[in-house]
């Protein structure tokens, strides 16, 4: 059994360090498992949600994109792509939100965080949310569904969303599949040895408190962010606590256990900062500087980009498109197509098999045909002078009165009485011709 896994990341920004160690990195480990099926995709639509600078938008999902490319996701084996690509998304969502309780919606975090604000500064609760920020949980449910995730790798913060998918999955589910499970439930995972990286200051490395190291800059903008290090001021020869120090903890998420002995011994032997942070830096650019390289070439091919992420979105499609038709039929939006007239004029959906298709001839006058499951026609009607006569010819046919079909070379005609009625095209072989004629009995035998 493959496990999906699913995950999806805003395009606000630019990926730091604390981005690679704590999501990025996992991310691409754990999508070369032999058992999984990972996509991973730009959140593009939820940048809107908290962005109102289109260049910035741009900016950050080419940045992102070429991120995870440069460090190595394999697009052959994980599906990578733009959400806003797939407009399977924005319809499912739609078909969420009208399960949706707004009650649960009322009860997200970054919803009630925004209104308990705005009461605390005397505003109207709802002062400056939009129903982007509101149906955010929706969108991300419509994510998640739309592929029948298992698994959502994610920060703390967003578990909640994804109970709320799990939540809205079985509503729909309940309401819609009959007994079945339309949508996978998914499980949010949060990777607990994963590092959240200090940043600059020893807070988190977040964007937010303007402490990140660059993941992609120039090998300056590196040294440049570690020289910012904060330290504790011991000179030079004194002993240094690498426990203590968040310079320490940086390098340990980099380096494997021999060399993080080894510079705890040689900081606790009094190894100057300055030398401390050259080391961090060597340690960082031996893990990225290839990468680097990569990054900046990608970057400078846009197209080339535009290219890989175009087929990462239509190798989605290929499950989202059909899947989506699945969803509709369930919610009453189905073809006209498939309706079937049956005697009393009461209509009804018809089996598998058969699919009656009327149509006027160029002549004006009146014909139908039959087609089997596949779409492929079975059998095309004579003309008939009116709509009525046509109606009636194709109620008859399927009224589970025997049959009376009569084979000639690699075709076959249907008769009522001693009129023929319709014919088929003519087939390959007498094998197809004989399936054709078993397909016809089969659509056409009386529906219990
Ligand atoms: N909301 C997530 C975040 O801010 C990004 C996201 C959007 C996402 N859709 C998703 C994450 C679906 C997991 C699954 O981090």
């Amino acid at each position: 059994m493959t496990t999906r896994i699913l995950t999806g990341i805003t395009t606000t920004g630019t990926p730091h360090l604390g981005n690679y160690a704590g999501a990025i990195r996992p991310a691409i480990v754990a999508s070369r498992a032999a058992d999984a099926d990972s996509f991973y995709f730009l959140a593009d639509y939820h940048a809107l949600i908290k962005c109102d600078d289109p260049a910035r938008i741009q900016r950050s999902r080419l940045e992102i994109a070429a991120t995870w490319l440069a460090l190595g996701l394999d697009t052959d084996k994980a599906t990578f792509y733009r959400q806003s690509d797939i407009p399977e998304i924005p319809e499912l969502c739609w078909l969420l939100t009208c399960v949706a309780g707004k009650g649960l919606l009322n009860r997200a975090h970054a919803y009630k965080a925004s209104v308990d604000k705005n009461v605390e500064a005397g505003e109207d609760p709802d002062a400056g949310v939009t129903m982007g920020l509101f149906s955010y949980p929706v969108l991300m449910a419509a994510d998640i569904l739309m592929f029948n995730a298992h698994k959502v790798p994610v920060g703390r913060d967003q578990i909640q969303h994804v109970e709320m998918a799990r939540d809205i999955g079985q509503r729909f589910n309940h309401l819609f599949g009959q007994g079945r499970e339309l949508f996978t439930l998914p499980e949010a995972v949060i990777e607990e040895e994963v590092a959240t990286l200090p940043g600059l200051d020893g807070r988190k490395m977040s964007k937010s408190y303007d402490n990140t190291i660059p993941l992609f800059g120039t090998a300056k903008q590196l040294k440049d962010a570690i020289a910012r290090i904060v330290t504790d001021s011991k000179l030079p020869g004194e002993p240094k606590d690498a426990d203590g120090s968040h310079l320490f903890t940086l390098y340990q998420a980099f380096a494997s256990q021999a060399q993080q002995a080894e510079f705890r011994a040689e900081l606790e032997g009094g190894l100057a900062w300055g030398e401390a942070k050259n080391r961090l830096y060597q340690l960082l650019e031996n893990e990225l500087g290839e990468a680097r390289e990569r990054y900046n070439a990608l970057i400078a091919r846009p197209a080339d980009l535009e290219d890989i992420l175009l087929a990462g979105a239509a190798k989605a499609r290929r499950i989202a498109t059909p899947f989506l038709g699945e969803l509709r039929e369930a919610v009453g939006l189905r073809s006209f197509r498939e309706q079937v007239q049956v005697a009393g004029g009461e209509k009804k959906k018809a089996t598998k098999s058969a699919r009656f298709v009327s149509f006027r001839d160029d002549d004006g006058s009146f014909r139908f045909r039959l087609l089997d499951a596949a779409g492929e026609q079975l059998l095309l009607s004579k003309s008939f002078a009116d709509g009525k006569a046509a109606g009636l010819a194709s109620k008859a046919l399927q009224s589970g009165a025997e049959l009376d079909v009569r084979s000639e070379g690699l075709s076959f005609s249907v008769w009522l009485g001693d009129e023929q009625i319709g014919d088929s095209p003519a087939f390959v072989d007498d094998g197809a011709l004989q399936q054709a004629i078993a397909r016809l009995h089969q659509a056409l035998a009386p529906q219990e």
